[in-house]
């Protein structure tokens, strides 16, 4: 088996779930299992979900959920994208909710439905405030209406999105009155809206309303937190870890990777670790980031390249080929990273590449 890899902590992930059914008011849990489960393996970490008694799951496209349907996942699978006219067929043949927000894709869907004669259940988006999906907030309840008195079509209930929830309190609290004002003119009008989501995972461990029935989350059941640094009940699910598959001893003056970005000041010990840029691993990580061997800080000298990162070993005593290198860990986090690369831990996990075998841990 390749020595890099990246170790998924099952038994972490399902003491996460745990820990938000324990805090969720009872609200019905979506999992954001969208970019393989960011990364985690998204059969693995669905059916765990499943397993556990978790009846929503989030993806970000028709692929996504195809897979998890083709895999035996049961659970009700939502896209949380909004997808084009001609992916409708797919989405109803596979049992797939999605999201809608414009009047092309609610009929397109309509139409598909009355033509296989199913039923199609969609949410509704709204905007109050992401600027990504979404019906503008005075356009929703006309769209309501529409797709109320569309063929085939059964409204499941009302989505927006929170885009700081973890930085600005005003903005969010906002968000959420308009969203709950909304819902309470649909219901004036005769349309109950029966499931209503906004909260995400910075929504749910800052805000957690009781005015939405539905959370739904991504990082912090991975264990990241919202927040870098900041202590949670959350364990970090994902470690990625290596094996040294060189060594060599260097003079002083000697370049190390492309460019030569690094010239040894002093003899010293270079490991190569068999991971690179292909397999998600940053190149502006390159003479910037570290890791861990036998639990001493070892700096990443010279460029990642495409295959291998050349790390400082000196400091290591009785290092050898073989031993074990840890990229992400009890030493190191997802966070840690991203803030050395200057982006946020979604990207640093889900971003950790194919060619990486998941190994999972029950
Ligand atoms: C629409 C939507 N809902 C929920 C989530 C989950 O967010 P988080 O991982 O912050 O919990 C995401 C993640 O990007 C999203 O795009």
């Amino acid at each position: 088996m390749r020595p890099s890899r990246v170790e998924i902590d099952l038994s972490r992930f399902e003491r996460n779930l745990k820990e938000v059914i324990k805090n969720s008011k009872e609200k019905l849990i979506m999992a954001v299992v969208k970019a393989d489960a960011y990364g985690h393996g998204s059969i693995a970490i669905s059916s765990k979900a499943q397993a556990i008694g978790i009846k929503w799951l989030g993806v970000g496209i028709v692929e996504e959920g195809i897979e998890l349907r083709n895999a035996g996942i049961t659970c009700n699978i939502q896209i949380l994208s909004q997808e084009l006219d001609d992916r409708v067929e797919e989405i109803i043949k596979y049992n797939l909710i999605p999201t809608v927000c414009s009047r092309s894709f609610l009929f397109a869907l309509s139409r598909e439905g009355k033509r296989l004669k199913k039923n199609v259940p969609i949410f509704v988006k709204v905007d109050t405030g992401m600027g990504r999906y979404g019906l503008l907030p005075e356009e929703f309840i006309y769209f309501l209406k529409t797709a109320r008195s569309c063929d085939n079509i059964e409204i499941l209930g009302a989505m927006s999105h929170l885009p700081s929830a973890d930085s600005d309190e005003d903005f969010t609290m906002n968000q959420m009155k308009t969203f709950k004002e909304l819902i309470d003119t649909a219901k004036s009008i005769g349309i109950d809206l029966k499931i209503n989501q906004i909260e995400n995972s910075a929504g749910f461990l800052y805000f957690n309303t009781p005015h939405f029935n539905m959370i739904r989350l991504g990082l912090i059941i991975y264990g990241i937190p919202v927040k870098k640094g900041e202590r949670i009940n959350y364990q970090p699910v994902m470690s990625v870890k290596s094996r040294i598959s060189f060594i060599k001893t260097i003079p002083k003056g000697f370049s190390i990777s492309y460019s030569r970005t690094f010239i040894s000041k002093r003899p010293m010990k270079v490991a190569v670790v068999p991971i690179g840029y292909a397999d998600g691993y940053d190149r502006h990580l390159s003479n910037k980031g570290y890791m861990f061997v036998k639990g001493k800080k070892c700096p990443i000298i010279g460029n990642v390249t495409m295959d291998g990162t050349m790390i400082d070993v000196t400091d290591v005593k009785d290092v050898s080929i073989g031993d074990e290198v840890e990229i992400i860990g009890e030493n190191v986090s997802a966070w840690d990273l991203a803030e050395i690369i200057g982006t946020i831990p979604y990207e640093v996990v889900s971003r950790m590449g194919k060619r990486l075998p998941r190994i999972f841990k029950y």
